[in-house]
């Protein structure tokens, strides 16, 4: 949720901790700060909102030294103002912390009964507090920080300096996103890669329970009881340009545009065609595995939740298998009925998002076997699961997703081909036909992106609703779904997606002339485009405003509709991918015309890594 970075060598650390949180703001913010540690001394200057804030801050007076941590708030506990902002900091002791923890106030009344003074509301604090303590008593940094853990319940990321300790950075984790990044002569911490993009290629993904002692020399790994452990060093390919919006006024659009080519590195090393089958690296399930297997569960969040309703029509349509897509904050609290033999497929676009992790960790131990259809190499859910489908969509920073549906999609449509040919269910002849029409999806997304003048168009026409309803039957119920949660989390207008057949069960009594309908209706399958006809039908009965995504040359329902936008002729299976994409533009026309704040929308993050 929040951003992380520390750094420690010879360069002045507070302009490359500047701009390493920058590189973070994508994760939604209401506060950051900096401590810096110079000639045994601490300075800590912290500021309420933007960045900028901070940096006004700090061009008044930069503060010295060559090692420092930085950090960037989203409020849990206390509100967001520059006290409850990081670091925290008690007598020399500085720290920055994501995640929550959960016996901070019983910690926090033994501390006081100590005499412990505190200056903000935030559990983060007494982590500041519980190290001094340990101090106190003759340790070491490093110790301090392993015994202050100890006595904590929760999770995080946390990353500590002291002004006894001018060389050291202390970093530890529990279930939240930790990364060392190493480089000569310096070396660094962060949440999250991009921050570390512009100086290193070469990082190591903490595990949880490790303690990470980095200092200008040399990094060291520890367990938590102070064991040494070695964690490979991966090389990341992606480029710092990669993360920066090329030219585009959000990253929001720059990743819309993107798709033609992270569905193609999806699609890349994965398509056999002449064998008419589908090779994952990693892939760990044998022939009678899938034959014998009664049932698969896709776990998941948000916009990776509507692709999982997406993917159960491929794989039940091509591998016969029965899918059930859960809410991960759902089934975590239930008690599913799952056994041993089953897949669970937990999808994240960051591999962190906590709920589809813990749904992860309980079908596990329930018996199945865990796959992660995951954009983020390294992150937790590609560590924990059994095996891992990466989507290759590249770094997204937009907090609306964007390509990572697209190319999670892909990943759907390839693992419905991977278990029909394992299953049987499918001939090679018949997977080629599937491969190769999955093969003409970047083009077909690049003829969808230039209808974009167009869609704008209509954006300009509509973006005075209060209320947009979006319809869909099939696999474009789950288009529809997500139609409305991009319009409405950048846009802030209510926008409602619903199956087609549902429509006479209650939205219909909202329709009236203010209110569009968006209509998916693609020709495949016939019989839900007969359906769907009907409902645009009954919408316009109602003076409803029907804007209709129909494929090309669809003269029919072009002309029930008052607003088209034609999309190339595909397959029910493949149509979601384009269907997606002229949505995607029109929530982002929409919301960019009203002047909301398209990457970071408000009271939302990029990673939801707290319940
Ligand atoms: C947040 C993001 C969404 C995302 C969801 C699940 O709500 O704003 O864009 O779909 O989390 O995230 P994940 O990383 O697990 O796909």
């Amino acid at each position: 949720m929040c951003g992380i970075v520390g750094y420690v060598g010879e360069q002045q650390a507070a302009p490359i901790l500047v701009a390493g949180l920058k590189r973070l703001e994508y994760r939604g913010y209401d506060s950051a700060g900096v401590a810096l540690v110079d000639h045994g001394a601490l300075t800590v200057v912290r500021a309420t909102g933007k960045l900028k804030n901070l940096e006004g801050k700090l061009n008044a007076e930069m503060p010295k030294g060559v090692i420092g941590i930085g950090h960037t708030r989203w409020a849990t506990h206390g509100r967001p103002s520059d006290d409850n902002a990081h670091p925290h900091t008690f007598e020399g002791v500085s720290v920055v912390h994501n995640g929550i923890i959960e016996n901070h106030l019983a910690l926090k009344a033994q501390l006081k009964a100590k005499g412990h003074v505190f200056s903000s509301e935030t559990d983060s604090e007494v982590f500041a507090h519980l190290i001094r303590e340990q101090q106190r008593t003759g340790s070491a940094l490093p110790e301090a920080v392993r015994a202050a853990i100890a006595q904590v319940r929760g999770t995080y990321a946390l990353v500590c300096i002291t002004a006894s300790d001018p060389d050291t950075i202390v970093a530890t984790r529990e279930s939240q996103p930790m990364v060392v990044g190493l480089s000569s002569g310096q070396n660094f911490v962060a949440s999250d890669v991009p921050a570390l993009l512009e100086h290193t290629r070469d990082v190591i993904f903490m595990e949880d329970g490790d303690f990470a002692v980095v200092r200008k020399t040399g990094v060291t790994l520890t367990d938590r009881t102070g064991a040494s452990v070695t964690r490979q060093v991966r090389r990341i390919d992606w480029s710092p340009g990669m993360a920066e919006k090329n030219g585009h006024k959000h990253f929001m659009h720059k990743e819309i545009c993107e798709q033609p080519r992270a569905v193609a590195d999806t699609l890349r090393g994965r398509v056999l065609r002449s064998e008419g089958d589908v090779h994952f690296d990693g892939w760990s399930l044998t022939e009678a595995q899938v034959k014998s297997m009664e049932r698969v569960w896709v776990l998941a969040c948000g916009t990776s939740y509507h692709s999982g309703l997406a993917g159960k029509w491929m794989i039940e349509s091509l591998a016969r298998i029965p899918v059930e897509v859960e809410l991960a904050s759902e089934f975590r609290y239930r008690d599913p009925i799952v056994k041993s033999g089953q897949l669970a497929v937990a999808i994240s676009q960051s591999g962190e998002t906590l709920d589809t992790l813990a749904a992860m960790r309980e079908a596990k131990t329930r018996g199945a076997t865990t796959m992660t259809l995951c954009n983020v190499v390294g992150s937790a859910m590609t560590r924990e699961a059994d095996f891992t489908v990466l989507t290759n969509a590249g770094p997204e920073i937009g907090v609306a997703s964007t390509k990572a549906f697209t190319t999670q999609l892909v990943g759907l449509y390839l693992l419905a081909v991977k278990l029909g040919r394992l299953k049987g269910t499918l001939s090679a002849e018949q997977a080629r036909g599937h491969l190769e029409a999955l093969s003409e999806v970047p083009k077909l997304v690049e003829k969808v992106l230039k209808t974009e003048g167009h869609v704008k168009e209509i954006a300009r026409k509509y973006l005075g609703a209060q209320d947009f309803l979006f319809l869909g039957r099939g696999p474009m119920h789950a288009v529809s779904l997500e139609g409305a949660l991009k319009l409405k989390e950048i846009s802030y207008i209510h926008a409602e997606g619903y199956a087609g057949g549902e429509m006479k069960h209650g939205p219909i009594a909202l329709i009236d002339e203010k209110m569009p309908v968006v209509v998916c209706a693609p020709h495949e399958p016939k019989v839900h485009y007969d359906k769907i006809i009907g409902n645009i039908e009954e919408v316009r009965a109602r003076g409803g405003q029907v804007i209709a995504l129909v494929e090309e040359g669809d003269a029919h329902v072009a002309s029930l509709a008052n607003d088209v936008i034609e999309i190339p002729k595909s397959s029910a299976l493949i149509a979601p991918l384009i269907a997606t994409v002229p949505l995607q533009l029109l929530a982002y026309h929409v919301a960019d015309l009203r002047g909301t704040d398209v990457d970071q929308p408000r009271n939302l993050a990029k990673s939801v890594t707290v319940e």
